[in-house]
C-alpha cells in the first residue's frame, strides 16, 4: 500500500478561531446522539464526559451505551479493529469529518512506537517540514516542524510499522463506508516532531487541490502533555460549522479526519518537544486523476516550444 507522499498546503492568512465555539456534540441533527456522545466522550476528558453525557444517551439500546464506553476506553478491554471501525470510526466520520480514538494500541506498543521516534529525532534523522506549492515563501514560516517518511521495514522502525499496520487494518475493516471513498493505498508513514520553540503549522488544508489523498490519521505520542503550558493543540475548523475541535496530542491518541477542505486545520505554537506520526489514505480515482494531471504536465514540459518560421522552403 506504499506511496510517495504528498505535503500540505498553506490557507494565506492564518486565522483565529473567532467566533465559533469550542467542539460540542450540539443537537443531535440527522447523525443522532449516540454519534454526538461518541465524538463527544473521545473530545472530553472522562470526568467531562461523563458529567455532560446525554440523558438520552441509551436511547438506542443498552448495548450501544456498553460499545459507546468500549470505543472510549483504552485498556484490556479494547475493542476489536472491525468493531472499532464499524460502530465508532465509520459513524463518527460520517457525522463529523473528524473522529479520535484514544488508547488505539496500548500502553506497550505505543512506547515502543515512541522510542522509535525519539531514536529517529536524536539519531537526526528529522530533516525541515517542506511545502509542494507556495515556492516563494520559506517553509518555516508556515510549518515549524522536522519530519522523516518511514514505511515501517527499515531498521528501528518496525514499531511504526506496526502502527502503520493497524491503521491499515481499521481502514481496511472500513472499506465502502467511508465517504463514498475507494481506499486501495496510501503515503509512507510521516514521523514529525514540532521542536518546542514556539513553532506551529498555520491554517492549512491538507489537500486542497484533489491529489488523491482523502483520509488524513494522526497517531501522537505525548505523555504528560498540558496544552496550557506547551501548546501545541490541533485545531480543526470544519467547513459550515461554527465550531473549533481542539485535539490534544496525546500519548497513544490517533485522529482521523477528511483530508479536503471540510477540515481546515491548524497546530497551536508548541513549546516542548512534540511527536506525532501522519499517514493519508488515497482514493483510489482521484489518485489516479492526479498522477495524470501530473504525468501530462510534465510530458508537455518536455516537448520543445514552438518555433518560428522565418522563410525556408516554400
Ligand atoms: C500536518 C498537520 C497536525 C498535527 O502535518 O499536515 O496538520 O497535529 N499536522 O501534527
Ligand atoms: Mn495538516
Amino acid at each position: 500500500m506504499a506511496e510517495e507522499a504528498g505535503p500540505s498546503e498553506p490557507l494565506g492568512v492564518p486565522r483565529r478561531a473567532m467566533g465559533r465555539e469550542s467542539w460540542e456534540p450540539g443537537p443531535p441533527g440527522s447523525c443522532g446522539p449516540a454519534v454526538g456522545g461518541l465524538l463527544w466522550l473521545a473530545l472530553s476528558s472522562p470526568v467531562e464526559a461523563k458529567r455532560r453525557r446525554p440523558e438520552n444517551g441509551d436511547a438506542e439500546g443498552p448495548g450501544l451505551a456498553k460499545r459507546q464506553r468500549a470505543a472510549a476506553e483504552p485498556g484490556p478491554g479494547r475493542v476489536p479493529v472491525g468493531q472499532l471501525a464499524l460502530d465508532y470510526v465509520v459513524p463518527c466520520l460520517g457525522c463529523y469529518g473528524i473522529c479520535v480514538k484514544d488508547g488505539f494500541l496500548g500502553e506497550a506498543l505505543g512506547a515502543q512506537i515512541l522510542a522509535e521516534v525519539v531514536g529517529l529525532h536524536q539519531g537526526g534523522k528529522l530533516r525541515d517540514g517542506q511545502l509542494v506549492s507556495a515556492r516563494t515563501v520559506p517553509s518555516r514560516s508556515i510549518r515549524g516542524d522536522q519530519i522523516a517518511w518511514v514505511e515501517g521495514r527499515e531498521v528501528g522502525c518496525r514499531a511504526i510499522g506496526a502502527l502503520m499496520a493497524r491503521v491499515d487494518e481499521l481502514i481496511l475493516h472500513c472499506a465502502g463506508k467511508l465517504g463514498g471513498y475507494d481506499i486501495t493505498g496510501r503515503t509512507k508513514a510521516m514521523v514529525a516532531c514540532y521542536p518546542g520553540n514556539g513553532m506551529g503549522y498555520v491554517r492549512h488544508v491538507d489537500n486542497p487541490n484533489g491529489d488523491g489523498r482523502c483520509v488524513t490519521c494522526i497517531y501522537y505520542l505525548n505523555r504528560q502533555w498540558d496544552s496550557k503550558v506547551h501548546g501545541g493543540i490541533l485545531q480543526i475548523y470544519p467547513e459550515g460549522r461554527p465550531v473549533v475541535a481542539n485535539i490534544e496530542p496525546i500519548f497513544d491518541r490517533l485522529l482521523l479526519f477528511w483530508s479536503d477542505r471540510r477540515n481546515p486545520h491548524e497546530v497551536k505554537p508548541a513549546y516542548t518537544t512534540r511527536y506525532a506520526i501522519t499517514v493519508w489514505y488515497f482514493d483510489s480515482k482521484e489518485r489516479a486523476e492526479a498522477k495524470g494531471r501530473h504525468r501530462l504536465a510534465t510530458a508537455q514540459k518536455d516537448i520543445p516550444p514552438p518555433t518560428l518560421q522565418t522563410g525556408g522552403p516554400t
